[in-house]
């Protein structure tokens, strides 16, 4: 059998809505300290205390939306130790992240201040584990009253007079665990009850999102639909790519052999069916769709590398991660009726990280390189798209060689991304394209690919893996023949 990709560039399939190449940062390990925040004077070049190379690289990417503080620190956190002036802020312990003291000199006004810089929607996530109702319902007056109130106040003497815009506000997170081991009925009571006090104050108009379930916890968002469905905008969804057991050994960022490469790949695919039977549940409670589903955590997981922090979950970030990236954004835009939104965990230093940092230096990863070439599909509409794909077996185990996806921009111009999943042999891939009025004139691709599994960035080979020119496409008439090589990501430009 061989590949084949019908694109029908005239049937539309909706909008992919730019938020699900959102982030997520949380107080963990090295992303806000050290990998965001260096304050004020620091030798590393900044802006009132954020790191200038690490902005500026995100930047370049369109990040829509950025989640914090956690994660499981958010269901730790006491915004009010993290106002006022620094020096004088409350130092508390990290319990759930290493036992590393925080000092909370990265608060609520230093990430609106980021989320300013890089032009970003913030998305907080409030704490329901620890805190209390009122604790809840004043941050969101402090952050967004207009006009006299005591919050509000406070906000001003604290050096910020206007009301910041705050669209994104989770109702706590992973309540199934580290936000309150809850059971779902609990919680459903908990989050009607502290929504209700999450107000929207003159314009501003606050998009809820309830806590949801943990992979394939379906008795979770059955619950939380059937009893609060129509008090949320947003549901989460949280699936990491773990290779091993989460508990028993997750398997190394580096050197994955032929067999962990293949499970990584199919455990990346996974999320296809538990997003479809997440949404299934959905669907009986809120047919129109109304209700997001909000995936603000996904990426891989590995072991730490040896000799960090087990704590910080720091790891190194492959093509095995950028490949994992590609397909999970395949997979969110064919659920762009359901998928309002995912933030990849987490931004820097944690995780699938996109960026890199050891004290000066910044490096970005494979991972961060998808985020770049897929930037085009960002409020694009989704193409209807037809996929006939070799296999790729290990094993005896067999999944689809190829994964693709099509987006037509604001300005007619269509974008194809692919994947090829295969670890040793190219795929050749034909691509017809219907329904395209004769804009084929200049087609281009770039391709991000490596010859080793594990290979990855470091500090001393920074562009080991970056995109280069993707030369192999022919054109003739309305089809195109590309080669991709192996463990690749592509992005063709036509138009
Ligand atoms: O992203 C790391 C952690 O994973 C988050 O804090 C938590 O929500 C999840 O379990």
């Amino acid at each position: 059998m061989a590949n084949k990709v019908v694109v029908n560039t005239d049937i539309e399939k909706g909008t992919i809505n730019k938020n699900i190449y959102g982030h997520f940062a949380e107080h963990l390990g090295r992303c806000i300290y050290e990998g965001f925040w260096v304050g004020e004077d620091s030798p590393i070049p900044n802006t009132n205390g954020i790191r200038n190379d690490v902005v500026a690289a995100l930047k370049n990417i369109n990040i829509p939306v950025l989640r914090w503080p956690g994660g499981c620190f958010a269901d730790e956190y006491h915004w009010k130790d993290g106002i006022g002036p620094r020096e004088s802020r409350k130092r508390m312990v990290n319990t759930h992240w290493g036992g590393v003291v925080e000092n909370n000199h990265f608060g609520t006004h230093e990430f609106m201040m980021l989320c300013d810089m890089l032009e970003t929607e913030p998305y907080i996530c409030g704490n329901v584990g620890s805190g209390t109702v009122q604790e809840m319902s004043e941050w969101v007056e402090y952050m967004t009253f207009d006009g006299e109130s005591p919050m509000a106040d406070w906000r001003k003497e604290n050096g910020r007079e206007n009301p910041w815009a705050l669209k994104y506000f989770g109702v706590g997170n992973e309540n199934w665990g580290c936000g309150g081991n809850m059971r779902p009925e609990y919680y459903a009571d908990l989050y009607r009850r502290y929504q209700t006090y999450v107000r929207n104050y003159g314009d501003n108009k606050i998009y809820k999102i309830a806590g949801g379930a943990n992979v394939d916890d379906y008795r979770w968002t059955e619950v939380l639909m059937r009893e609060a469905h129509w008090l949320m905008d947003g549901l989460s969804l949280h699936y990491y790519t773990i290779p091993g057991d989460f508990w028993k050994g997750k398997g190394a960022a580096l050197d994955p052999s032929e067999q962990e490469w293949f499970i990584t790949m199919k455990k990346a695919l996974h999320i296809d069916e538990l997003i479809t039977k997440h949404s299934t549940i959905m669907d009986k409670y809120d047919p129109e769709k109304r209700i997001g589903m909000i995936i603000d955590e996904w990426g891989t997981w590995f072991d730490v590398e040896p000799g960090t922090n087990p704590g910080f979950l720091y790891q190194q970030n492959t093509i095995r991660d950028a490949l994992v990236a590609g397909v999970h954004f395949h997979i969110f835009h064919d659920h762009n009726d359901r998928v309002q939104m995912a933030n990849i965990a987490q931004t820097v230093n944690v995780l699938q990280a996109m960026i890199l940092t050891e004290g000066e230096k910044m490096i970005v990863t494979p991972t961060y390189h998808v985020f770049e070439m897929f930037k085009v599909h960002q409020d694009a509409t989704k193409l209807d798209l037809n996929i006939t794909s070799e296999t790729y077996e290990v094993n005896g185990e067999q999944l689809p060689a190829i994964s693709v996806s099509a987006s037509k921009d604001k300005e007619g111009k269509v974008n194809i991304s692919l994947c090829n999943l295969n670890h040793k042999e190219e795929s050749q891939i034909t691509i017809e394209l219907r329904g395209l009025k004769g804009n084929m004139q200049e087609v281009s691709g770039r391709v991000l690919t490596a010859t080793e599994r594990n290979a990855h960035n470091t500090f001393e080979n920074p562009e080991n893996v970056k995109p280069t020119s993707l030369d192999s496409i022919e054109v003739k008439g309305e089809m195109l023949t590309v080669t991709l090589p192996q463990t690749s990501v592509a992005i063709i430009s036509l138009g």
